[in-house]
């Protein structure tokens, strides 16, 4: 499909950042927006380039009453030699069709998806930042614009793309975050959505991350939601130990995101020798672990978030400081060695790297 390009006058566009360094996460958009509609008995129509600007959608529209609604996220990053790169996009592509399957949403063509962004970042590169640690973060998302008050799928959608420069997912920056074990609320049960990347998730995570913000951390670790027993993911990243040169993760069973960070990880890590495996994790069995020093480290992996140090651990009221409290040496490589080929320092020998 063409998408065409609605150009926007020079006294239209935003004043750029100054300073890469205050950038922080998600607060700044670009110009441009890609906009493509979805109609009944049409299919997709009208993908365009134009304006960023706020949406005239009706009161009733389905998304805004039933969160009929997914989302993705991605980076594109600048090279020292000023190449613009973008880093798995068809990934995202496919885990949005499996969200959209999943939420009655039309799926979209993968080279649509991956077209249009690389359109509109390439219209928007100077918007790219190129210091350490920062980069355009991609936000596609598709949202139910049918106005209906009755339960239904709607018969109309948008899929857009946004795009924002952005620094570190946390404050910290690449330091030891603190993490809670949420040992009362659930994210995600058997047959519901916790594979899916919808709003809805992130919507019924916020009152346990606010409780948690309450007692001094960061964010909270999710157990399954029949037992409470296992490891899940963190909602924002998902999450990996070291027993020394073991990784482990939690297996992809239906209620956890299909992380690319994470799969792109576990293969950094089985190319550095390191032994992968993809298990369940008791919680119970991880807090005895972590106080005999078997697990040596934590770290969650997101494309928010890279790969971010876990540093304490706390379950049911009982604090555990993770290794030595700071960065491991696992957790160090596999940051160095994801983000170098993310910046084009390291040789991308996987075929990650979009151009
Ligand atoms: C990501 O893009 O890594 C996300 O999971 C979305 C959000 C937590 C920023």
């Amino acid at each position: 499909m063409e998408i065409r390009i609605v150009p926007i006058s020079e006294g239209e566009k935003k004043a750029k950042y100054t300073d890469e360094s205050q950038l922080g996460f998600g607060r700044i958009f670009t110009d441009y927006m890609l906009l493509v509609e979805w109609k009944a008995g049409q299919g997709w129509v009208d993908a365009r380039i134009k304006k960023y600007e706020p949406f005239q959608i009706d009161p009733a529209a389905l998304v805004l009453h039933y969160a009929q609604e997914i989302f993705e996220g991605l980076k594109a990053y600048k090279w020292e030699d000023g190449t613009i790169a973008l880093f798995r996009p068809e990934m995202n592509a496919r885990r949005f069709n499996h969200s959209a399957e999943r939420l009655c949403m039309p799926e979209i063509p993968e080279e649509l998806f991956v077209k249009g962004i690389e359109q509109l970042v390439a219209l928007e590169s100077a918007w790219v930042p190129g210091s350490e640690g920062t980069s355009l973060y991609i936000r596609p998302a598709m949202i139910a614009v049918e106005p209906h008050v009755g339960i239904k799928p709607s018969d109309h959608y948008y899929f857009y793309v946004i795009l924002s420069p952005v620094g570190a997912y946390y404050a910290a920056g690449f330091n030891p975050v603190k993490i809670m074990v949420e040992d009362k609320y659930v994210r995600a049960t058997p047959g519901g959505t916790g594979e899916a990347k919808t709003g809805g998730n992130y919507a019924s995570s916020l009152k346990a991350g606010l409780e948690a913000k309450k007692k001094g951390y960061d964010q909270v670790l999710w157990l399954d939601g029949v037992h409470k027993r296992y490891i899940e993911e963190v909602g924002s990243m998902n999450m990996f130990f070291a027993y020394g040169d073991t990784i482990v993760t939690a297996p992809l069973e239906g209620s956890i995101l299909r992380g690319i960070t994470r799969d792109s990880v576990i293969t950094i890590a089985k190319s550095l020798g390191l032994k992968v495996e993809e298990r369940k994790i008791d919680v119970n069995e991880l807090m005895q672990d972590l106080k005999s020093g078997k697990v040596t480290e934590a770290f969650g992996s997101g494309t928010a978030a890279v790969v971010t140090p876990v540093g304490t651990l706390c379950y049911a009221d009982e604090t555990v400081q993770v290794g030595n409290g700071g960065v491991g040496k696992h957790t160090q490589k596999l940051y160095d060695t994801l983000t170098g080929i993310q910046t084009g320092k390291i040789e991308d020998k996987f075929g990650w790297i979009t151009k």
